[in-house]
């Protein structure tokens, strides 16, 4: 039987981490909806068109391929055949992705990509949708948060590890900014959904975390 596990919630409070922890666990394919985003945001900045350009955004939306491979168990993103998964980490790729994300277009194309990935085989996707609209039906659905300081220390760390240099007060600014968009966009908006199981992970280890949503899915019979 395919299930599916959803996990939503703000910049850097840890989906990624988590969800792949989870996967690994429960042998599910983890399903990073954010780096598709990414991916279609890079495509845009790459042909220099604004992230509010909605007619420019429309018309190009069908030159884009979005597809999703697994090697060695890692997600690789493809962006017209090209691995892209090194282009898509900076912060301006993640403001551009927040940006076109927006696009109603645009989130049609990549709800239907990511629904297609979820038929065929069982999932942990993280993305700020994906238990109100992707996977509506998902047995088990968490709304992960942390403050705003610990999200941008999450984020400062994990992009210095990646080697890529940023100003701590200008990526909070940014992290807050986003949030703002992500939240109060028309189409599908960063929300929990009704039926999601809140954790805040500001005073939380990974691990407790893990332990925490693999006890919620053990109670969901998961
Ligand atoms: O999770 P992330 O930071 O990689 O996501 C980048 C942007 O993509 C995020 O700011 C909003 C958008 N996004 C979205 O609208 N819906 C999703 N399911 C995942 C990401």
């Amino acid at each position: 039987m395919i299930r599916s596990i959803a996990i939503d919630g703000p910049a850097g409070a840890g989906k990624s981490t988590i969800a792949k922890s989870i996967a690994k666990t429960k042998g599910f394919v983890y399903v990073d909806t954010g780096a598709m985003y990414r991916a279609m945001g890079l495509y845009y900045m790459n042909n220099g068109v604004a992230p509010d350009d909605t007619k420019k955004i429309e018309e190009m939306i069908d030159e884009i391929d979005v597809s999703i491979v697994y090697e060695n168990g890692e997600q690789i993103v493809l962006l017209n055949g090209e691995n892209v998964n090194s282009k898509i980490r900076t912060p301006e790729v993640g403001n551009m992705a927040s940006g076109v994300s927006t696009n109603s277009a645009v989130r049609k194309k990549m709800v239907s990509l990511q629904q297609q990935l979820a038929k065929k085989r069982s999932v942990v996707m993280d993305g700020r949708d994906i238990g109100t609209v992707v996977l509506p039906d998902a047995m088990v659905k968490i709304f992960l948060t942390a403050s705003v300081d610990v999200r941008t220390e999450r984020r400062f760390e994990e992009l210095k590890a990646k080697g890529i240099d940023c100003d701590k007060a200008k990526l909070r600014e940014e992290i807050i900014e986003r949030d703002y968009r992500d939240t109060h966009r028309e189409n599908s908006p960063l929300k929990k959904a009704d039926d999601a199981v809140e954790v805040d992970t500001t005073e939380l280890t990974v691990e407790e975390v893990v332990g925490e949503i693999l006890d919620i899915a053990e109670s969901k019979g998961l």
